[in-house]
């Protein structure tokens, strides 16, 4: 699957039960197994390329995976060395939540992936756990994959991150609970939570204050988790731009979690003007419910605060961004450059072809609104680089290459679409 057009869409009316699970849970539900004193039962988990490669290299780390194509048991005796290389593909959570349950544990252990993410910056995750004792080998000093690590004895820490990352956050929570005494990681923004709400809700010992985790050290295996993983709100956002630009469309997307550290794109497409009501329908672990978007004439914002929160939707944000009144602008948002992609360059660069007026800055980029008008946009292997681009087509018709990597995060975006709008491959 090499090219799409996409066509101008109709307006709609529309109810989605079937968005894609939640990739960052269902990353940690295969891996936060491992550390269970029993069989942990996982339903909906993402079963797209990114997190199947977690679930394989937890089997390649010994525990037994029993799949029954609804509800998946892992259960472990303690994370053995491997025969294989672990590969995490295209996932850069993989990688660095791998980095820190591996540091510690009895063996020698390698870590590759793709060509994108053997490009992305390891040096994050490396370097706090060098600095408690983890020995990390790789390119250019362990900042590129691929990346060895002989498991070894942590020392405690104080570490305070520069960068608002729940990977960073969580690699390091993972090295603390098999650290020598009590850690504390402190973030400069607060980042998505859910290695901390998963972790407490297995029993570890973990208190948050503010920006500030504090860690004990695990004494004894974790309880099991039983967790249905929520739809992604990454995925479903979306959809809900699809809404927010097509006159006279509404849309539900049902059983999303509505953790307060992910759905902060709805809100600022709120803020654009569109009509968004939250409704919880169920609680275990995070709020999770019901995400109902009513299409309004849009306005310009600007975006500079809780980056992280929203730093996955930033592209398909900025198709809104192309179709409201006013120029909108986004700042403090360097972290996109070390993404899937340079995500500045790949949004900026795809919008211009489209017609669409942006300048674009070190930490961020402008976007005017406009007319958006019909192009060939390249994803650049991104994901949602891809998925933003096609969702801009329903305005205008558009055409977009390289489109595997849709499969890392949302194997049925097509079969979706298609209830919006025709789609034909090339
Ligand atoms: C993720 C954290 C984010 C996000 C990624 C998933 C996670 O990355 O972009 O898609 O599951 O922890 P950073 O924490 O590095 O910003």
């Amino acid at each position: 699957m090499s090219k799409v057009s996409v066509s101008k869409a109709d307006s709609f009316s529309l109810h989605i039960s079937e968005i894609a699970p939640d990739k960052s849970i269902s990353h940690r539900s295969a891996m936060f197994s491992m550390l269970a004193n029993g069989v942990s039962e996982i339903t909906n988990f993402l079963r797209a390329e990114d997190t199947l490669n977690s679930l394989e290299i937890v089997k390649n780390l010994g525990a037994t995976v029993v799949d029954d194509g609804t509800t998946i048991k892992i259960s472990s005796d303690g994370i053995k060395e491997p025969f294989e290389i672990l590969d995490c593909g295209n996932s850069g959570t993989g990688m660095r939540l791998f980095c820190g349950l591996l540091s510690s544990a009895n063996g020698h252990f390698v870590l590759t992936g793709d060509k994108y993410l053997r490009s992305r910056p390891m040096k994050r995750v490396t370097s706090p756990l060098r600095e408690i004792g983890a020995i990390f080998d790789g390119r250019d000093d362990a900042n590129l994959a691929p990346l060895s690590v002989r498991g070894s004895s942590l020392k405690a820490f104080n570490y305070e991150s520069k960068i608002a990352s729940a990977q960073v956050k969580s690699c390091m929570i993972l090295a603390a609970l098999r650290a020598d005494g009590i850690c504390t990681y402190t973030e400069p923004e607060l980042s998505r939570d859910h290695t901390e709400r998963m972790l407490k809700g297995m029993g570890a010992s973990l208190h948050v204050d503010g920006l500030k985790t504090t860690v004990e050290p695990m004494k004894e295996l974790l309880s099991p988790l039983t967790i249905r993983v929520p739809a992604d709100p990454s995925s479903a956002f979306f959809f809900a731009v699809a809404a927010a630009i097509t006159p006279n469309s509404n849309i539900v997307l049902e059983g999303v979690t509505l953790n307060p550290t992910r759905i902060e794109a709805f809100k600022a497409l709120e803020r654009m003007g569109a009509d968004i009501k939250y409704e919880e329908t169920d609680n275990r672990y995070e709020p999770i419910g019901n995400i109902h978007v009513n299409y309004a004439p849009l306005k310009a914002i600007t975006v500079e605060d809780n980056i992280s929160w929203l730093i996955d939707e930033l592209p398909v944000l900025s198709i809104a961004f192309a179709c409201a009144k006013g120029t909108s602008i986004v700042k403090n948002a360097e972290e996109l450059r070390v993404k899937e992609s340079d995500r500045i360059s790949t949004v900026v660069e795809g919008l211009n072809a489209c017609g669409i007026t942006t300048t674009e800055y070190k930490d961020g980029y402008t976007v005017t609104g406009g007319t958006l008008t019909s192009a060939t946009v390249d994803s650049d292997g991104d994901h949602r680089i891809a998925m933003s681009f096609i969702i801009a087509g329903i305005k205008c018709g558009m055409n977009v290459t390289d489109l595997d990597c849709i499969n890392t995060s949302f194997p049925n975006f097509f079969e979706l679409l298609q209830k919006i709008t025709k789609v034909e491959f090339k």
